[in-house]
């Protein structure tokens, strides 16, 4: 072997020496932390207690009437499902109803909803079977004539002995699933919403110009 080669044989073995060492020794002493990097800067972490402010606790409650960035949620109709106060029955500007959020409206609702709703919304879901007041179909007249606002609304806050969602479900999969649950009642009965548009007709303008009641469902 030429002299160079068996220098650079002994260097790589010294080198597979000295490194095969560091892993898995055992040791009492505190790791070596060379690059300190900002690893070790005075900071307060949450849940801790904190000698510099007079309570005591490290994590702070905003100030009264503040509001984190980005976190307003002015856009009452998107987030509430309201504009002035009132239910709306349309959906958000910015999220028509698309072939996409239904789709994204299938999949969350058969994640939370089908349990007690049922595949197709008729209330027969297996949880439904065990709950001491059942989960109702949306195929009803009722149903049929709420506004799509309410559904969000029912979906966010709960409802009686229904539960909110909105821990669990963000805003815009609320609306997708109200598009679904408007898709399914679609699917079930065409002709109600030709009915349910022109029943508030028929409160408000004289009976002659309000349209024809549909013909009545089968269940
Ligand atoms: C744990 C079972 C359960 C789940 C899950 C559930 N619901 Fe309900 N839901 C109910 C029950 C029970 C009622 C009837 C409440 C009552 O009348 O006390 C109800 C009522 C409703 C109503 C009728 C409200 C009205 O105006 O009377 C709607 C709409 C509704 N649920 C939508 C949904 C949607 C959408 C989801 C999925 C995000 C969902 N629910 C998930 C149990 C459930």
């Amino acid at each position: 072997m030429k002299p160079l080669a068996t220098q650079i044989c002994i260097s790589a073995l010294g080198a597979l020496v000295l490194f095969s060492g560091c892993r898995g020794w055992e040791s009492a002493e505190p790791p070596v932390h060379l690059n300190q990097n900002m690893d070790t800067q005075a900071k307060l972490k949450p849940y801790r207690n904190s000698e510099f402010f007079a309570d005591g606790r490290a994590m702070r409650t905003p100030p009264e009437g503040t509001v984190a960035q980005g976190k307003l949620k002015e856009d009452d109709h998107f987030y509430r499902g309201k504009a002035n106060g009132e239910l709306v029955d349309a959906f958000p500007a910015a999220l028509p109803m698309t072939e996409s959020l239904v789709n994204r409206g299938e999949n969350r609702y058969e994640i939370y909803c089908t349990p007690c709703h049922g595949k197709a919304g008729d209330g027969k879901g297996l949880v439904s079977k065990r709950l001491p007041v059942q989960a109702p179909s949306f195929h009803s007249d009722y149903l049929y004539g709420q506004k799509l606002g309410h559904f969000y609304d029912v979906i966010t806050n709960g409802i009686r002995s229904m539960p909110a969602y909105s821990h669990q479900i963000t805003e815009a999969d609320r609306w997708a699933i109200v598009s679904y649950v408007r898709a399914l009642q679609l699917s079930q009965n065409p002709n109600a919403f030709a009915k349910a548009a022109a029943e508030p007709q028929a409160t408000e303008e004289s009976e002659a110009t309000a349209e024809p009641e549909a013909p009545a469902k089968e269940d």
